[in-house]
């Protein structure tokens, strides 16, 4: 189907009413999001929406209006009641969706199996003038994809349906650029099912007491209803991964510096964008609720255009006013994700640890995907390399041969240098180990923060380094010499010889077996080791 790109002058806006006369679907503008529109009289006409949304039929439709007086001349509802009349005085034309007892005239397609309907009279001219040229009321959804973000241009309608529609008419960046409250007043008190333009302070300052529904603001549990069917589904949400951030700017600063920054896009406030080194999509000031909610979906639609980066940190409004409309749409987007950054949360350090060819770096891999966070001490010892800090006294301990020109470190002379006699050695952890814990504490504070509450430190030299001072449990694997040298000789492709010094030079399996508080001996196969580490893993947790 070829789609239509029409303009909200007077001979568009006729062209798009005769689409709809003829049971066609016209995306158009309206102050909160572009809606995809057709005739909410007629139900085969209504159906064909769900389609091209790929919407849940269960998921039911606002109908949009021109004039007050079209509710009853349409019979839209059964009932009017003297609070619904309150709020369209107050809040008509604009951001709100009046929940009713559904009126004859409108067909179930429309909503579902419930027995009310929302109605909705829209600020933006271009949507009234087309509501008015068509003759009849409008069911309209917004205009994306389903799971989708909202579109808040006519281009990011034509990105999700062009081909699928007939026409498109393009009114300009939608200026809320959230969906409409949604209050229902079948209830008594009146209650909000979704949070918009107009807020819960702006609706109690009308109607006295309101209530907000459980869905707005949580996850709903597994088989709750919810009072507006389209808080169940996943929502606004971009391809790319979201997070929501709560934290004050310095830890939000900080935080998204520690992560890889090619990768991350920052959905942040413009006071936040000096301060770091990602990609940045500054929503608004800080206290501009308003601007960031203008600018939310279309960043989160952006975001996903940056191909390198893959993940989506966005900092976490207050539920206060236009504020709690923001959090609501965006606790969706990100799956209901919270990373807090309260440094006081609460996490389990397990150590793993154990002699080389023992197994160790398959369990920390079972555990990992048993839901624990992982950090690797060979990696963060890597790291520990790059510290300025570290390389000075390394310098200042082994001479400045064991520098690259470029100033970094030389691994194979640092090794030659500190692996030559115990004493070399000894001086090269007593530099490196404070370093090394440094920084692993860092990554169990950003593991904590992302949601972990089991973090592994797996780590061959837990004790040697003072490390398992940290841990809460420790597990350690072991196995026998053979099988160990056998792994090792498979591994690492060193001579039968070398790998033998390696045993040699290690302490024995009742070193690590005295130590830990959970044992686990590798010396079946890949099943039994993954039967073990869960084992083990329950065992320190108990
Ligand atoms: O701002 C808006 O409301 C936009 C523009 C186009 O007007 N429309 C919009 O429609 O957001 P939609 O379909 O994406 O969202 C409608 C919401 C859904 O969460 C739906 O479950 C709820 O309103 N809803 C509709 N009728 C309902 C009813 N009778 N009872 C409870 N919830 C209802
Ligand atoms: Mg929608």
């Amino acid at each position: 189907m070829k789609t239509l790109h029409l303009t909200t002058s007077k001979e568009d806006i006729n062209t798009a009413a005769q689409i709809l006369k003829k049971g066609g679907l016209v995306a158009m503008p309206t102050e909160t999001v572009y809606g995809l529109a057709a005739n909410a009289l007629d139900g085969k006409v209504v159906s064909t929406i769900f389609t091209a949304k790929g919407r849940p039929s269960d998921n039911p439709l606002i109908v949009h209006i021109s004039a007050i007086e079209d509710i009853e001349k349409f019979a839209l509802v059964r009932e009017f009641p003297e609070k619904a009349k309150l709020l369209a005085e107050n809040f008509w034309p604009g951001p709100l969706t009046i929940i009713c007892p559904k009126g004859e005239a409108v067909p179930k397609e429309v909503t579902g199996t419930l027995d009310s309907v929302g109605i909705r009279l829209p600020a933006h001219k271009g949507a009234r003038d087309l509501i008015r040229a068509a003759g009849f009321p409008l069911a309209a959804p917004s205009a994306n994809l389903s799971g989708s973000p909202s579109p808040t241009t006519a281009q990011h309608v034509a990105a999700d349906l062009d081909s699928k529609i007939d026409a498109i008419i393009d009114g300009g960046e939608s200026d809320v650029g959230l969906e409409s409250t949604v209050i229902t007043v079948c209830t008594n008190p009146p209650m909000v099912l979704r949070p918009g333009g107009i807020t819960l302070e702006d609706l109690r300052e009308v109607l006295g007491e309101v209530a907000v529904s459980d869905a707005v603001l949580e996850k709903l549990r597994d088989g709750e209803e919810a009072a507006s069917p389209g808080m169940k589904y996943k929502h606004y949400s971009p391809k790319s991964k979201v997070y929501l951030v709560k934290a004050d700017d310095k830890e939000y600063r900080n935080f998204l510096a520690t992560l890889p920054q090619n990768e991350v896009v920052a959905l942040c406030y413009t006071e936040d964008v000096p301060f770091l080194n990602c990609h940045t999509l500054p929503l608004g000031d800080k206290d501009d609720y308003g601007t960031q909610a203008h600018n939310l979906f279309s960043a989160l639609r952006s975001a996903d255009e940056i191909d390198e980066a893959d993940t989506i940190y966005v900092r976490c409004p207050d539920t206060k006013g236009l504020g709690m409309a923001l959090f609501n749409r965006l606790i969706r987007a990100a799956g209901f994700e919270i990373i807090s950054l309260d440094s006081s949360a609460p996490y389990t350090l397990i150590g793993l640890t154990g002699p080389t060819g023992a197994g160790k770096g398959q369990v920390a891999a079972f555990l990992k995907k048993a839901g624990c966070g992982v950090v690797d001490a060979d990696k963060v010892a890597h790291k520990a390399l790059e510290d300025v800090e570290c390389i000075k006294n390394l310098t200042d301990a082994f001479s400045s041969e064991i520098l690259n020109e470029d100033g970094t470190v030389n691994r194979r002379i640092l090794a030659q240098k500190a692996f030559k006699d115990e004493e070399s050695t000894i001086l090269l952890n007593s530099i490196t180990h404070p370093v090394i814990l440094r920084l692993a504490k860092d990554e169990f504070e950003c593991l904590s923060a992302q949601g972990f509450c089991n973090i592994i430190f797996d780590a061959p030299t837990l004790f040697e380094s003072g490390a398992d001072t940290l841990c809460d449990r420790i597990i350690a694997v072991i196995a026998p010499k053979d099988t160990r040298l056998s792994r090792i000789l498979k591994r690492d492709n060193i001579t039968e010889a070398e790998a033998l010094a390696r045993i040699s030079a290690q302490k024995d399996n009742s070193f690590y077996t005295d130590r830990a508080d959970a044992v686990i001996e590798n010396q079946k196969d890949f099943d039994h080791l993954r039967l073990e580490s869960l084992r083990a893993l329950g065992e320190v947790l108990k």
